[in-house]
């Protein structure tokens, strides 16, 4: 199975995402950990991606392109994709389709979570991320058990640089632009394409998704 998680930063990408990787032995390919995890290690491309993701534009494309093939095409094939935060550029969705092609292997959906920007804004203020295993928390919905301590691996919860309200903000207008005409291009190449209200539990969202991975 091989599904594109969809929706707005903020969403719930990468909690949804996590919880049917796990669930059904898939690997969450998520670009903005991929880039995290680059500028955690001080690495040239991470110093660059850096700039772009503070600002709350898009990486450009040849980046993320580069990172998603080393991850595909590192000799141990995964069971199945969830991809989280890609593509998000209709050149990004092109460049996807020819490598899963010479991969031989097929996307199966699109799912979109719709949130309201304002839930999303205030979402993000109060979202906390583990620097050292990259989990993710949320003080209003889903606190650590200690304080500014990620119950998985002990290490510091910090705000993610691209939590401040103006750049989340220009992210939303980012996807508005740039992201969200991938949807329209993934209908138009005939693949089905989900909505689900992102606005509700998590429980509620991921029953949603277990019903569409059931269909
Ligand atoms: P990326 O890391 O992909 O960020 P994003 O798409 O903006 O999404 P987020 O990670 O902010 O949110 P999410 O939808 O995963 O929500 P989450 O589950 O964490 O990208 C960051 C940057 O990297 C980009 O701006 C860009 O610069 C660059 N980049 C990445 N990929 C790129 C690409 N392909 N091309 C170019 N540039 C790229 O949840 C958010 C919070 O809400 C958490 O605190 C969570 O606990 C909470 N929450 C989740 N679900 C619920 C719920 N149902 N109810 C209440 N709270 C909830």
């Amino acid at each position: 199975m091989d599904v594109i998680l969809f929706g707005p930063p903020g969403a719930g990408k990468g909690t949804q995402g996590a919880l049917l990787a796990e669930r059904h032995r898939l690997l969450r390919l998520s670009t903005g950990d991929l880039l995290r995890d680059a500028v955690r290690e001080g690495t040239q491309l991470g110093r660059e991606a850096k700039r772009y993701m503070d600002a709350g534009e898009l990486v450009p494309d040849e980046v993320i392109l580069g990172l998603v093939h080393e991850v595909m095409t590192n000799g141990t094939a995964a069971s199945g994709y969830i991809f989280d935060g890609f593509p998000r550029t209709t050149a990004q969705a092109e460049a996807l389709t020819d490598l899963m092609r010479r991969l031989h292997r097929t996307l199966d959906a699109v799912v979109v979570l719709d949130v309201d920007d304002e839930s999303i804004v205030k979402r993000l203020a109060g979202r906390l991320w583990c620097s050292q295993c990259s989990a993710v928390y949320n003080v209003y919905t889903n606190p650590p058990a200690v304080p500014g301590k990620c119950d998985i691996c002990g290490g510091a919860l910090v705000q993610r640089d691209d939590d401040r309200e103006d750049t989340v903000r220009r992210r939303l207008e980012v996807y508005r632009a740039q992201t969200a005409p991938v949807v329209a291009w993934y209908r138009n190449a005939g693949l089905p394409v989900h909505n689900v209200d992102g606005n509700r539990s998590v429980d509620a969202i991921q029953n949603d998704l277990e019903a569409l991975i059931r269909k």
